[in-house]
């Protein structure tokens, strides 16, 4: 890390969901979080952020509009946090960055099991088989792909494989890489995945960009939460198949949302390795 800055402070928000009529305004969410930075800044010393981090349920039902709404709020936040620019705002889809109508609308449908449909892409409810293609349905995150260009400059993937992207800060020796859990999750299916392939090519892309990347800090960001170790009724967490893969990639941190319940890894066997830490709510 740089020797004028040797604590790196990230704010980490989820679960924001912006709406057209949105009671709380930003103004007011402005000010509640400029107080209390100005707060932890003069009773604990903790300094400004140099990182905005947003996973996901960036809006609550992914209409355009609800996205300009958001990109308004991180546009004023960025300003408020002294985040320089949109390039220290590091954020991923959630399951309400879904847009349930279009994600209805890119399926086909029959009685009979389609014979070369996609099985990560094939649903069966009640006798009723759901397929489509990647192509197809990458258009259920299309309002999301479009606000992503926006604030970035750059595409979000189609294919699942390149649902991911990679924020290396070497000066501050860390990365931060944001994963898609919403991989198969559409307005059929809740269960949270991340494809093991995006995280494999996460993986190649920061090797090729940081050969030597041995010595930063890398940190996950995605948005299911990991209460399957205490709330187990539940059915939207993350699959934890993941994991290992995530460990095996030397991720040191990773940071979720969604329920909005702390998860220290203190349950989790591995936790020498990896911590998984979600936003909490109180
Ligand atoms: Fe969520």
């Amino acid at each position: 890390m740089c020797d004028s800055n040797p604590i790196i402070t990230i704010l980490h928000l989820s679960d924001i969901h912006r709406t057209n009529d949105e009671p709380v305004s930003i103004a007011n969410i402005s000010t509640a979080l400029r107080n209390d930075l100005q707060r932890q800044q003069s009773e604990e010393g903790l300094p400004r952020p140099d990182f905005l981090v947003i996973s996901g349920d960036l809006t609550q039902s992914a209409v355009e509009e609800e996205y300009e709404e958001t990109f308004n709020l991180i546009d004023q936040l960025k300003d408020e946090l002294t985040v320089p620019d949109f390039g220290r705002v590091i954020l991923v889809p959630g399951n309400h960055d879904i847009n349930w109508d279009m994600s209805s609308g890119v399926f086909s449908t029959g009685r009979k099991k389609p014979k070369d449909a996609d099985p990560a892409l094939m649903h069966c409810q009640d006798g009723i088989f759901f397929w489509t293609d990647q192509d197809r349905y990458a258009k259920r995150l299309q309002p999301f792909r479009d606000f992503y260009q926006r604030l970035y400059g750059r595409e979000y993937g189609t294919v699942r494989k390149d649902q991911f992207d990679v924020w290396p800060f070497p000066d501050d020796g860390l990365c931060f890489v944001g994963l898609n859990s919403c991989d198969q999750v559409d307005h059929l299916r809740s269960k949270g995945k991340i494809y093991e392939e995006a995280v494999y090519q996460a993986d190649k892309r920061l090797r090729k960009k940081f050969p030597d990347a041995t010595g930063m800090l890398k940190i996950a960001i995605w948005h299911h939460d990991l209460n399957w170790l205490a709330r187990q009724e539940l059915n939207d967490c993350l699959d934890p198949s993941i994991l290992g893969q995530l460990v095996d990639a030397g991720y040191g941190l990773a940071l979720c949302g969604h329920t909005m319940a702390l998860t220290l890894g203190k349950k989790i066997n591995f936790l020498t390795f990896f911590l998984a830490m979600s936003t909490v709510s109180w």
